[in-house]
């Protein structure tokens, strides 16, 4: 990875998914000031939902705005995953030999509409036969994964609303973040029910947001760069309908993108420095951290507790602010997470948020209730 751009999320009333994208490829030249618009060989974009803008077939459409006609590109969906499979195609894409350098991008415009209209949309992750003809959105499957993981181990509110706080803190010096400020333990508890256990602040909000990182051969990335970043694994896997499993309290999806991205980089979980993972919900920090082998299965309430994970602790998660508080513009998030490894990988977090010494970093993202996972390893070269 030799460069990376990421427009702010939130609410971007009267920008197109096209206009906010550019102001992601706009900061990705300018850190990479060796990087022309000539050298771009494709364009591999994530982005979820046609229905936003009602507009299909967007990645072409986004390149020749921004000046980079004529090359292949091709947009790619796995709902909230969709940035993550936008970095494996262009990751895929390099080691087959076919590109020296390419773009992996995501893009997402979700506030044209009021929320009843937006989750209409948004549940289109969820099964159309058995999960949306019974009226479930992400958030009340989520919301059953939670009530099963309390019901299983214990797990408690307090423990879900400690995510929140977490996440809404790392995000407070993040210029790219939503939300940049902080909640309280009393706040998460007391904010509206959206569907039981979750609440208003157990849930990443509806918004715009584009991200986009440059992805070249290994060997010639010291063209473009002195302090480039190895991907060096690269793992995803998909898993049935929520519906159809029997066993509601982890996400196989992860389980196996994680085993095999891991023994593929050779590296112990424990060995990485930060991680950034999906948080849509704060249950799916929760199991993530057990779902990647961070703690034991059923632990993962007791892990947040101890604030391991916090900034300055053993193993910092989404030093970003995550889904939650950075935001979740879907097509977007699986690449805003790389953005964040090139961001603490080059010293340019702010001082506040930066993980100390961070060298191998581990980006986890989620498409609909755990039907697919991507799971990357990026290394520091310098
Ligand atoms: N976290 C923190 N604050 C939030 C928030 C969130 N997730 N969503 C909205 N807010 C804030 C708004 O900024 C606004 O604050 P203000 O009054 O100070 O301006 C206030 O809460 C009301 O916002 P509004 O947009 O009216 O909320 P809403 O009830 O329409 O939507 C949710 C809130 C949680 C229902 C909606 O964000 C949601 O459904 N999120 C999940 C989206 C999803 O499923 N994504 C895909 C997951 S894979």
């Amino acid at each position: 990875m030799i460069s990376a751009g990421c427009a702010r999320y939130g609410r971007r009333e009267g920008l197109s998914a096209r206009e906010i994208f550019d102001e992601a490829l706009d900061e990705l030249f300018s850190n990479c000031p060796k990087l022309s618009r000539a050298d771009v060989g494709a364009l591999f974009l994530g982005q979820a939902f046609e229905s936003f803008e009602h507009q299909a077939n967007t990645s072409a459409g986004i390149a020749n705005n921004y000046g980079l006609s004529g090359i292949p590109t091709v947009r790619l969906d796995s709902v909230s995953s969709s940035g993550g499979s936008a970095l494996r195609a262009g990751y895929l894409a390099v080691v087959s030999g076919e590109f020296d350098v390419v773009l992996c991008g995501g893009v997402e415009k979700m506030t044209s509409f009021d929320t009843p209209t937006a989750l209409e949309i948004i549940s289109m992750a969820a099964d159309r036969p058995f999960e949306q003809w019974n009226g479930a959105t992400l958030t009340a499957l989520n919301a059953l994964a939670a009530s099963e993981h309390m019901r299983r181990f214990g797990t408690t509110e307090e423990q879900l609303a400690l995510v929140s706080v977490k996440n809404h803190e790392n995000a407070l010096d993040n210029p790219k973040a939503y939300f940049r400020k902080k909640v309280t333990l009393e706040e998460v508890l007391a904010s509206r029910k959206v569907c039981t256990p979750l609440k208003l602040l157990d849930c990443s909000p509806i918004c715009d947001g584009a991200s986009c990182i440059a992805l070249c051969r290994p060997d010639l990335a010291t063209k473009y760069m002195d302090t480039a970043i190895d991907i060096i694994s690269s793992a995803e896997a998909s898993d049935c309908d929520f519906v159809f499993r029997e066993d509601l309290i982890g996400f196989n999806a992860t389980r196996r993108a994680a085993k095999k991205a891991l023994s593929r980089a050779g590296v112990e979980v424990r060995e990485v420095d930060f991680a950034e993972v999906h948080d849509a919900f704060t249950i799916n920090e929760i199991i993530a951290y057990e779902d990647l082998g961070l703690c034991e299965q059923g632990a993962g309430g007791k892990l947040i507790e101890s604030g391991e994970t916090k900034i300055g602790g053993s193993i910092p998660v989404n030093p970003s602010g995550g889904l939650k508080a950075k935001g979740h513009p879907v097509g977007s998030s699986g690449i805003g997470q790389a953005y964040e490894v090139f961001i603490q990988f080059t010293g340019r977090a702010a001082p506040s948020r930066k993980v100390k010494d961070a060298r191998l970093a581990l980006t986890h993202s989620m498409g609909g209730a755990g039907v697919t996972a991507q799971v990357h390893i990026f290394k520091a070269r310098a």
